[in-house]
C-alpha cells in the first residue's frame, strides 16, 4: 500500500461580484469548508479553491451605476467577500478572482485550444438574452427570464460559437454511467431529463400506444409501469424506425434522447467590454473585438487557479497534481453550466472531468431565496456581530504567576460577579466572530437537510443554538469536566475500558456518522451525534456521580462514570471539529488534549477509539462553551438588518468595532454550572458593525469604516469630518448627538447631475463644479480634487445638500455640498450615487 495520500480538490462557485455576500453565499463557503477540514482530518491532500467572478455586463452595469470603473468596483466587492471569509475563519487554500493576470492567460488559452480543434467558430446570431444570467434563453424578447424572472433583452451579435451539440450523446453516457457523478439524484435527473431533450411529436404518439398497449398488472407502482414501458419501447418497430432516420436516439445504456436537443452555445460578447478578450488567431477572423462569455470565462477558474495556462513550471505541476476536480460544489441554479457546459468544454479540449458535482438547495428568507434583487437578505456580518457578544471569555494565562493554570472558574468555585476568573480574558474581535461562526455552521447544516431549500429565521437560530449548543452539547461537556474537577482534582480518571464499551452504544453509532459524513448528509450526522450526547447525559444523571462521591464502595463505579462521559465527549468533539472547529478547539483544551488542529493533523481525529482518551490527563482550564442566548438576540439582529425599522438601532454604517464586547439585549444567561459571572460587565458597548460603502450600494463590511461625510470646500481642511481629523479612525456614529425628524426635515437633499467640472488655478483641492438640479443649475466648489479627476465626474448623478446657504471661497461662490462617505485612512470622499435611473431634483427623505 502506497503512503501517499489521496489527493481531494474541492471548489465553491466563484461570487459575482455585483452585490455584496449574504448568508446564502456563507452557506455555500460553509459547507465546503466543513468538506475541506473533514479531508484533511482524514489525511487526504485536501486543496480548497473560492473566489470571485468579475467579468460580464452585470458587473459593468452595476460599476456604471456606482460611478466608478469595473476594475475599481470588482476589487471593493471582492474585498467585502475575502474579509468576510477571513473574519469566519473559511480555511480555502486560494483565492482566484477572474481578474487575476493569471487567470486571463489561462482562459484565453483555453478559448484558443477549443477554436483550434474546431469546436469553436463564428456565427451570426439573433436571441433573447439575460443580462443578469449572462445567458441567451428560450423565451420571447422582454419576457421574463425562465430561470431568474428578469426582463429579457434583443440581442443580435456575430459571435463565437462553441459545438455543444457535438457533446449531447457523451454527456448522456457519461453521466448515466456515473463516470460523472451528480448527486443528488432529483439535481441528476433534471440535467439528464435537459441532455435527453423533448422527443418529437411522432415519437410521443408511439411512446403512447405502447403504454396503451400494455396489459394492467394490479398494485404495480408507477416506477414499475414505467419500467415495462421502457422494456416495451426498446424493441418495438415503431421506435426503432423513428430511431433509423434520426427522430430519436440511444445511448450505450438503451436510454432514448431527442438528438440535436443540445444546441451550440454563444462564447463570446461584442456588445461589451468588460471581459477576457477573445485570443488570437480567433480575434482576427471577427469583424468586431470580442470578450470571452463570462461563463465560459469563470468556470476555467477551477483549473487556472491551480496552474492551467502558466509557463511556471511549478504551476504545471501542481496542476498535473490536483486537476481534476474531485468535488465542484454548487447552487442548484447552476448546476446546468456545472454539468453540461462544464464537461462539454472539457471534453472538447482533451482534458480531464471532474469527478462529481453537488448541489445544494437555497436559503430563503420569508419563502423565497434570499437575493439582493428581492431585497430578502440577511448578512453575515449581523449574525457574527450578535452572536459574537455570546463569546465566553479565553483562557491566555494573562495575570497568573507560577503554576496556577490549574485554576479552574467551576461551579463551586465562581468568580466574583462580574470579575473575569484569573487567567481570563475578555476575547478578542476575532475570537468572537469565530465562536458565532461556529453558531451559523451549526445551525445551517443541522436545520437544512443538505440539497433541499431551508427556511432561515433569526428565531430559529437563536432557539437551535439554546437548545442544541447550550443546554445540549455545552452542558454536557461543562458538567462533567466540572465534576472531575470536583471529585477527581481534574485529572481523568482511570476505568476498565472493556467494561465501560459494553455499555455504550459506540460502534455502530460511529459508523453510521461516518458514513452521513461521507454522503454529505451533515444532517444526519448531526442528528446522529445529538443523539449521542443525548444518550451520555442520561448515562450520567441515572449514574448520579453526585451519589457516587458520598459512597465510598463506589469511587470504581464513579471513575467509570466520569471516564466514559469524558471519552464520549472527546469522540463527540473530534466528529464535531469539521462543523464547529473554534468550540471543539476550545472542549478540546479543556479536555487536557492541546491543540485540535494539531491533532487534526496528526490524524487524531479519525479512526476515534474508545480509549483514546489517556486515563491521568490532566484537563485544561475550564470556561463556559456556548452561554444562554436571550430570545431578545433576535430582536438586536432584525434591528441590524432594518436599522430604519427602530430609530433606536445601532447605527450599522458608521460605528467601529473595538475591541470590546457589546453589552447587548442578548447579555448571556448562563445555562452551564460554569458560565456564570464571565463576561466582562464593566466592557463598554461594543458597537455592532462599520460600513464600507461599496462603490455607492452601501455595502457594509466589519472592517475599516468610514463615517458618512459631507464633502464640503474648505480650502485647509476639504473633509470635515471625523475621519479627516483622525485618520483611520472614524467616529463611532453614538458619538454624534441625535437629532429628530424634525431636524432631519430641514435638510434639503437633492439628486444632481454634475455637468462642469473644472480645476481651480493654485487651489489643489479644489473642484468647480456646475451640477444641474433639474429646476436650476449653481456651483459648488468641492474639496475632492486630490481623489477625483474632473473627467471622472462629468456627467455623474450625486446627492447634493442644496438649501446650505451660500458661502465665498477664493473669490468665488459656492452653493451646496455634495453627500459622500469617508473611506479608509485618508478619508477619501466617495461620491454618494444611485444604482437606478432618478429624475434630477428629487427629494431624497
Ligand atoms: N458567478 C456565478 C458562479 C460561477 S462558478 C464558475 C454565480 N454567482 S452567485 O454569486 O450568483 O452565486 C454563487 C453561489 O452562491 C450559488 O451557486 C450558491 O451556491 C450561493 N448562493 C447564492 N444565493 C444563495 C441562497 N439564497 N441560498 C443558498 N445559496 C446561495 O452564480
Amino acid at each position: 500500500m502506497s503512503d501517499t495520500p489521496k489527493k481531494f480538490y474541492l471548489t465553491t462557485p466563484i461570487y459575482y461580484v455585483n452585490a455584496r455576500p449574504h448568508i446564502g453565499h456563507a452557506y455555500t463557503t460553509i459547507v465546503a469548508d466543513v468538506l475541506a477540514r473533514r479531508h484533511r482530518l482524514l489525511g487526504d491532500d485536501t486543496f480548497f479553491l473560492t473566489g470571485t467572478d468579475e467579468h460580464g455586463q452585470k458587473i459593468e452595469r452595476s460599476a456604471a451605476a456606482a460611478g466608478i470603473p469595473p476594475q475599481q468596483f470588482a476589487d471593493q466587492v471582492s474585498k467585502t467577500f475575502e474579509d468576510l471569509w477571513k473574519r469566519m475563519g473559511i480555511t480555502n487554500d486560494d483565492y482566484i478572482r477572474t481578474t487575476d493576470p493569471k487567470h486571463a492567460k489561462g482562459v484565453q488559452k483555453l478559448f484558443a485550444t477549443l477554436y483550434e480543434k474546431g469546436f469553436i467558430e463564428l456565427k451570426a446570431y439573433t436571441g433573447t438574452y439575460c443580462v443578469s444570467d449572462e445567458a441567451f434563453v428560450d423565451v420571447p424578447v422582454g419576457a421574463p427570464c425562465p430561470d431568474c424572472g428578469r426582463i429579457t433583452e434583443e440581442v443580435t451579435e456575430e459571435n463565437f460559437f462553441f459545438k455543444l451539440s457535438a457533446f449531447q450523446e457523451k454527456l448522456l453516457e457519461l453521466i448515466e454511467s456515473n463516470t460523472l457523478k451528480i448527486e443528488n439524484d432529483a439535481r441528476r435527473n433534471e440535467v439528464l431529463s435537459f441532455l435527453r431533450g423533448t422527443p418529437p411529436p411522432e415519437v410521443n404518439d408511439v411512446a403512447v400506444r405502447i403504454a396503451d398497449s400494455l396489459p394492467p398488472i394490479p398494485e404495480e407502482s408507477l416506477k414499475q409501469k414505467l419500467a415495462r414501458i421502457q422494456e416495451a419501447a426498446n424493441n418495438h418497430p415503431d421506435l426503432v424506425q423513428l430511431e433509423k432516420i434520426g427522430k430519436i436516439a440511444r445511448t450505450r445504456s438503451g436510454e432514448w434522447y431527442a438528438p440535436g436537443a443540445l444546441k451550440d452555445l454563444s462564447v463570446s460578447r461584442s456588445s461589451f467590454t468588460w471581459g477576457i478578450p477573445v485570443p488570437e488567431p480567433a480575434a482576427s477572423a471577427a469583424k468586431e473585438k470580442h470578450v470571452i462569455y463570462v461563463w465560459l470565462d469563470a468556470l476555467a477558474n477551477y483549473m487556472t487557479a491551480i496552474g492551467y495556462g502558466s509557463d511556471d513550471p511549478d504551476e504545471q505541476k501542481k496542476f498535473d497534481h490536483y486537476w481534476p476536480a474531485d468535488l465542484h460544489l454548487v447552487g442548484k441554479e447552476i448546476i446546468r453550466f456545472h454539468c453540461v457546459y462544464w464537461p462539454a468544454f472539457l471534453l472538447a479540449a482533451d482534458l480531464p472531468l471532474p469527478k462529481a458535482i453537488t448541489a445544494h438547495g437555497w436559503l430563503l428568507f420569508d419563502n423565497s431565496k434570499m437575493s439582493k434583487s428581492k431585497g430578502n437578505i440577511v448578512r453575515t456580518e449581523t449574525i457574527l456581530d450578535a452572536f459574537g457578544t455570546l463569546c465566553p471569555p479565553t483562557y491566555t494565562g494573562a495575570g497568573l504567576t507560577g503554576g496556577s493554570s490549574g485554576l479552574q472558574p467551576t461551579e463551586s468555585a465562581p468568580s466574583q460577579k462580574g470579575a473575569l476568573a484569573p487567567g481570563f480574558s475578555a476575547p478578542t474581535n476575532s475570537e468572537r466572530d469565530l465562536f458565532a461562526s461556529d453558531v451559523l455552521r451549526y445551525f445551517l447544516l443541522r436545520e437544512i437537510p443538505f440539497g433541499q431549500d431551508g427556511s432561515f429565521s433569526f428565531d430559529a437560530l437563536i432557539t437551535r443554538y439554546n437548545a442544541d449548543l447550550a443546554n445540549g452539547y455545552g452542558n454536557l461537556v461543562s458538567r462533567t469536566l466540572s465534576m472531575i474537577t470536583k471529585y477527581r482534582e481534574g485529572v481523568v480518571p482511570t476505568a476498565t475500558v472493556s467494561l465501560h464499551e459494553s455499555r455504550q452504544p459506540l460502534w455502530p453509532f460511529l459508523e453510521t456518522t461516518n458514513g452521513a459524513f461521507e454522503l454529505n448528509n451533515f444532517y444526519l450526522a448531526l442528528q446522529n451525534i445529538w443523539t449521542f450526547i443525548s444518550i451520555t447525559d442520561v448515562y450520567v444523571s441515572t449514574n448520579a456521580p453526585w451519589k457516587l462521591a458520598a459512597d465510598q464502595t463506589k469511587s470504581e463505579d464513579l471513575d467509570l462514570v466520569l471516564y466514559g462521559a469524558a471519552s464520549a465527549i472527546r469522540i463527540i468533539t473530534a466528529l464535531l471539529y469539521p462543523i464547529m472547529p473554534f468550540a471543539t478547539a476550545e472542549v478540546w483544551q479543556q479536555l487536557g488534549l492541546g491543540d485540535i488542529e494539531q491533532a487534526a493533523k496528526n490524524g487524531d481525529l479519525k479512526n476515534l477509539q474508545w480509549g483514546g482518551l489517556k486515563p491521568g490527563t490532566k484537563l485544561g482550564p475550564l470556561s463556559p462553551i456556548f452561554p444562554r442566548a436571550d430570545k431578545s438576540l433576535a430582536e438586536t439582529m432584525i434591528n441590524m438588518e432594518n436599522p430604519d425599522s427602530n430609530p433606536a438601532s445601532p447605527n450599522l454604517e458608521s460605528s467601529p468595532r473595538p475591541e470590546t464586547p457589546l453589552k447587548s439585549a442578548s447579555t448571556p444567561t448562563p445555562a452551564q454550572p460554569v458560565t456564570t459571572d464571565r463576561l466582562d460587565p464593566a466592557a463598554p458597548p461594543r458597537n455592532f458593525t462599520e460600513a464600507t460603502h461599496v462603490a455607492g450600494s452601501a455595502a457594509t463590511t466589519t472592517h475599516n469604516g468610514p463615517t458618512p461625510s459631507h464633502t464640503e470646500a474648505t480650502p485647509s481642511a476639504p473633509f470635515n469630518t471625523p475621519a479627516a481629523q483622525a485618520p483611520g479612525n472614524a467616529a463611532p456614529a453614538d458619538a454624534s448627538p441625535q437629532i429628530n425628524i424634525d431636524d432631519f426635515i430641514k435638510i434639503d437633499l437633492r439628486v444632481a447631475q454634475i455637468v462642469v467640472a473644472e480645476r481651480i488655478p493654485k487651489a489643489d483641492k479644489l473642484l468647480r463644479l456646475e451640477v444641474d438640479l433639474g429646476y436650476e443649475k449653481r456651483q459648488i466648489l468641492s474639496g475632492i480634487a486630490e481623489f477625483y479627476t474632473p473627467e471622472e465626474l462629468i456627467g455623474r448623478r450625486i446627492v447634493v445638500i442644496a438649501n446650505l446657504a451660500p458661502r465665498k471661497m477664493r473669490g468665488l461662490e459656492s452653493h451646496g455640498m455634495l453627500l459622500a462617505a469617508s473611506h479608509g485612512e485618508n478619508g477619501k470622499p466617495i461620491l454618494a450615487t444611485f444604482g437606478e435611473d432618478i429624475a434630477l431634483g428629487s427629494r431624497l427623505k
